[in-house]
């Protein structure tokens, strides 16, 4: 680790950034590695190759073909050699596992929510609460959409309405809290369609689509007040809440002193359950659940779960995946692992800042995302210039990033049309535990590199699409 002082908290508005309080070397990691695993490093000639044959999908590669894979923070974290030990002691009987009693226990003692019911993965939790909560022809507000949360929302008949703030969709702002509910908007859709049509407003910590933007703690206090007066319930979208919490207790006043399990409990002490992808956060390859607080939903739930994922103490996880996900909540509250990983993130931010690559700012807790309508002012969104990106660095470096920007959006189920996001961005996403600064030195510098050459780069058509969530198995070609 290089001993300058890196880190920085994050700005507010209109302040410099300020050097960080603590000691330096801030964001040196709080571990060291028993086990590597060997990367190949391929050559211009073969990454041409891989990337024709995968569409110029970055989705599509193997990894076998991949130096560097950021394509996503989900399920890639490594993983500690307690929560190995944890596997060890899975208990896979069919009905019962203690793994998911271990569970249940440290989610009811860190998130404060009453009943359990694991899911194989956040989309699980998302089918399972969208299934239940939403009938047809009801609305769904959301602080932005994310791409599987709305899919289940709709497939339920429901309508996703964002209430994010304006500020959000502006990669220059800011504003430290841009994952914020705008109540304005949620108070507009509640005088459009009336309080009985919402069934719940979903609220992400932190907000993926954004940036990785977090919501302020007396944001999440105002939502719960409004929608307690309105009789809505508040479903957290819990998937990235320890990184939220480390955002509020570095950026809100009044929580400096406060421990990130405190910070925790407080947020979700605003909502009435949450649904969650353990494979970000809580440090392990697979595994989500399903928390809430009333027992009628919660019923409901471990009736569904049998039939979609499997009985309620498993949901479709092996125990010994419970007992890693159970260890996992425990060490991603750790402050030292939370400063560690935004720092880490923070130092490839200030480094491309620096070299004025247009990013996303403030730097969010996950993900550096590239801003490709910036990065590429020749492309029109419906040359789809994030997607050419994102191909253009792994043809640099062997880097995997991912597109977040019109494909992803995807279409109007009512017109057919695309959705065109206001960010069209590249996502930069930084597994846990997983890389080295010299890893990402290599990035920074692939990232500068096609910078320098990004007249050169062309847009993509696409040659195929899928009917659902088509970012992930869509192909293109370069426009000629
Ligand atoms: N919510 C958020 C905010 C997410 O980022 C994800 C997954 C999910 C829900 C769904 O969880 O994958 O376990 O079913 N995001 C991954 C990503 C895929 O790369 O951002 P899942």
């Amino acid at each position: 680790m290089s001993n300058t002082t890196h880190h920085t908290t994050q700005p507010k508005p209109g302040q410099p950034a300020q050097p960080a309080t603590h000691v330096k070397r801030a964001w040196a990691e709080p571990f060291k590695i028993k086990m590597v695993e060997l990367l190949k490093v391929t050559t211009r000639e073969e990454r041409v190759a891989a990337l024709q044959e995968a569409g110029y999908n970055t989705f599509l590669l193997k990894s076998d073909d991949v130096y560097i894979d950021l394509l996503t923070d989900s399920g890639t974290n490594a993983m500690s050699d307690v929560q190995w030990a944890g596997m060890m002691l899975g208990d896979e009987a069919y009905a019962g596992s203690r793994n998911y009693y271990n569970l249940e226990q440290n989610v009811q003692k860190y998130y404060g929510y009453k009943h359990l019911i694991p899911t194989h993965q956040g989309r699980g939790a998302e089918h399972l609460i969208s299934r239940i909560l939403i009938k047809p022809g009801d609305f769904v507000p959301g602080n932005m959409y994310f791409t599987t949360t709305r899919l289940h929302q709709e497939l339920a008949g429901g309508t996703f309405v964002d209430v994010i703030v304006d500020e959000a969709h502006s990669s220059e702002n800011l504003n430290p809290f841009k994952g914020n509910v705008d109540l304005k908007k949620v108070e507009a859709l509640i005088a459009k369609v009336g309080a009985k049509k919402i069934p719940y407003i979903s609220v992400a910590v932190t907000v993926n689509m954004a940036g990785g933007q977090p919501v302020s703690m007396q944001n999440l206090r105002d939502v719960r007040a409004l929608c307690k007066k309105h009789g809505i319930r508040v479903i957290l979208d819990a998937t990235r809440a320890m990184e939220n919490a480390y955002f509020i207790k570095v950026r809100e006043s009044g929580y400096a002193d406060k421990s990130i399990p405190e910070i925790l409990h407080e947020m979700c002490s605003y909502s009435d359950g949450a649904t969650m992808s353990g494979k970000k956060d809580l440090l392990v390859n697979i595994g989500g659940f399903l928390a809430i607080n009333e027992w009628d939903v919660f019923e409901e739930a471990r009736n569904l779960v049998v039939v979609y994922e499997g009985l309620h103490t498993y949901g479709g996880l092996a125990g010994r995946d419970m007992e890693a996900m159970s260890r996992g909540i425990v060490e991603a509250c750790d402050a030292d692992h939370l400063r560690a990983r935004i720092g880490q993130v923070e130092y490839v931010g200030e480094r491309l800042l620096q070299a004025d690559i247009p990013i996303v700012k403030p730097v969010g807790g996950h993900a550096i995302f590239l801003d490709a309508k910036k990065f590429l002012p020749h492309l029109k969104q419906t040359d789809f210039p994030a997607q050419a990106l994102a191909a253009e660095l792994y043809l640099e470096s062997g880097i995997r990033a991912m597109e977040r920007g019109i494909v992803s959006a995807g279409r109007n189920k009512e017109t057919g049309d695309h959705y065109y996001p206001a960010l069209e961005l590249v996502r930069l996403t930084f597994p846990r535990r997983v890389y080295t600064q010299a890893h990402c030195d290599v990035l920074v510098e692939s990232v500068i590199e096609v910078f320098q050459n990004r007249q050169k780069i062309k847009g993509l058509k696409m040659v195929y699409e899928p009917k659902y969530l088509r970012f992930f198995q869509a192909k293109f070609e370069p426009i000629a």
